[in-house]
């Protein structure tokens, strides 16, 4: 196979979609990572002005995300459009406890607010960071990628859109080689994945406000703590089961965290990482002091297979 050359994949791709829109209008919905920031820079460069980059500001973002976003993108020539619609997703997650019906729950508003962007701005095409591993996995059926429309048995016409995927044939390493290509800053390209549905895949169980508020905080801790190349993804948990914990002196029914911290290629395999016993201990330190109401932290150990990455 010829080696990868991501300035001949800018400039093909650039020309594909400059093809395909012609002189419509075309939506490109980021979320920051840098699959999705990848494919708005590659179609700002194709059609400039008739490019609408959209963030769905969905309640499950990490710390000041949307803020990081629109400032980087900004940086860019781009104004990015931001939907504030969290109460639309934590009214469809409400007592909602099973893994894929969360999942669902979140596609399909996701699509909902999208179908209604890609109406209110008036374009024909919607651009989906969509890569190659996303329909393999889809199509194994290990995992019902939100971003995967046709895999998941979704016609995306019933939605009024026709989907261009630029990234569809390449691999997480390739994209990322694309953004240091583009000249974007070592942040975006060297980001670690983040999922769709966001921090909903971070609570088994419900995904209320307030478990979310927490698990937010433990994103922080575990993400400042272990930052270094080496780690595909770094992530806390929290479970729904409750533990036995003493704060005060009392017994009390606390929350329990787990750490998740994976080396990986491409996130078709996954190998838990070693840390030191003292990271360990500050990582759990913070955590108890900074997230409200945890009694027990916990280190996953589980390579992929059999486990997945994530915990839903
Ligand atoms: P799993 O948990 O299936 O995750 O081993 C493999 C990789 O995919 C990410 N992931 C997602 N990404 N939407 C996404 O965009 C999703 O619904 C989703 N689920 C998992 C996960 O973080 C890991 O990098």
């Amino acid at each position: 196979m010829a080696k990868f050359s991501p300035k001949k994949f800018i400039k093909e791709s650039v020309n594909e979609l400059r093809k395909k829109i012609k002189d419509k209008r075309a939506l490109v919905a980021t979320s920051g990572g840098v699959d999705s920031t990848v494919c708005a820079i590659l179609s700002k460069m194709a059609i400039g002005d008739k490019l609408v980059v959209f963030f769905i500001d969905d309640g499950l973002m990490r710390e000041k995300e949307p803020e990081q976003v629109r400032d980087f993108l900004a940086t860019k020539g781009i104004n990015l459009e931001i939907w504030n619609v969290e109460d639309t997703f934590f009214e469809a997650l409400k007592g909602k406890t099973d893994p894929e019906e969360k999942r669902k729950a979140f596609r399909d508003t996701f699509y909902k607010i999208l179908s209604q962007a890609v109406r209110s701005y008036s374009v024909d095409f919607l651009i989906q960071g969509t890569i190659a591993a996303d329909i393999v996995e889809t199509q194994k059926g290990i995992k019902t990628q939100h971003n995967v429309l046709s895999q998941i048995g979704v016609n995306p016409a019933f939605y009024g859109l026709t989907i261009i995927e630029p990234l569809r044939e390449l691999y997480k390493n390739q994209v990322r080689q694309v953004a240091k290509v583009l000249g974007l800053p070592k942040k975006i390209y060297d980001r670690k994945p983040f999922p769709g549905p966001g921090l909903a895949t971070r609570v088994i169980g419900e995904v209320t406000r307030d478990r979310v508020e927490k698990i937010r905080i433990a994103t922080k801790i575990v993400e400042e703590e272990l930052i270094e190349k080496n780690i595909f993804q770094a992530f806390p948990v929290l479970f729904s089961d409750k533990a036995t914990g003493i704060v005060d002196g009392k017994r009390l029914l606390g929350d329990i965290i787990a750490i998740r911290a994976v080396k990986s290629e491409d996130a078709l395999t996954a190998q838990p990482v070693k840390i030191l016993w003292k990271r360990l201990y500050k990582i759990r330190d913070r955590i108890l002091k900074e997230v409200p109401g945890v009694v027990k932290v916990l280190y996953d150990i589980t390579p992929k297979p059999p486990s997945t990455i994530e915990y839903i």
